[in-house]
């Protein structure tokens, strides 16, 4: 089995020193930047908004995967694609026209992902599934790091495995939330392509983070 892409969430890195954590994950193998971005009334916290991520864009080479918790959501595209967005990932909830997101995301150049959070079925991306290049399953209610890891996702990672072999196309399944060591094996055996993860790659400082890394990619 391929190892799988490692995307860290810098929810969980120093913010008072963000350039040089991502100069940090990078160098210790990290293959995406995962930016988690939170507007305080679609999921109840509040973090990084596009002029950030153009300032972070400069500190990094590899691609940068934005995960946008914000409604309604289409507004912010163009922002975030010019503040150096590689991934635009939303939820079906963000917005009332799913389609014409993911098809405004690949016109402005980026790739298109769909969010589903632990409650809202795998049924969204059905008729979407010509229109994106990442289905992410979040393993946690979305808002905040450190949360635990809801095992019921991994039936949902399964069926999208299906649902994404039976489209042949070239779809990435990723798993959101309480990925560790422990259950990044089980994420993978379902099927899983690429992993988040906060917690578990930030702990311990920078030495940490390629041990932390190679630990999540089965090495
Ligand atoms: C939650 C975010 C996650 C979170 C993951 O809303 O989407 O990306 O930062 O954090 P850990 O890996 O700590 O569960
Ligand atoms: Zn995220």
């Amino acid at each position: 089995m391929a190892a799988p892409l490692i995307c860290p969430s810098i929810l969980a890195s120093d913010f008072a020193r963000l350039g040089e954590e991502i100069r940090a994950v990078e160098a210790a193998g990290a293959d995406w930047i995962h930016v988690d971005v939170m507007d305080g009334h679609f999921v109840p916290n509040l973090t990084i908004g596009p002029d950030v991520v153009k300032a972070l864009r400069p500190h990094a080479s590899i691609p940068f995967d934005v995960h946008l918790m914000v409604a309604p959501v289409d507004p912010w595209l163009e922002k975030y694609r010019q503040a150096g967005a590689d991934y635009l990932s939303v939820h079906p909830e963000s917005g009332p026209h799913l389609h014409r997101t993911l098809r405004r995301i690949r016109e402005l150049g980026a790739k298109a992902g769909v969010v589903l959070n632990p409650a809202t079925p795998l049924t969204q991306v059905e008729e979407v599934v010509d229109d994106l290049d990442l289905i992410l399953i979040m393993s946690v209610n979305p808002g905040f790091g450190g949360q635990s890891f809801i095992d019921s996702q991994l039936k949902k990672i399964e069926r999208a495995r299906a649902l994404i072999d039976r489209s042949g196309k070239e779809i990435i399944l990723q798993v959101d939330g309480g990925v560790t060591a422990d259950t990044a094996p089980r994420c993978i055996a379902a099927g899983a392509t690429a992993l988040v993860a906060g917690t578990a790659v930030f702990r311990g400082g920078p030495q940490a983070y390629a041990p932390n890394i190679a630990a999540l990619k089965g090495a």
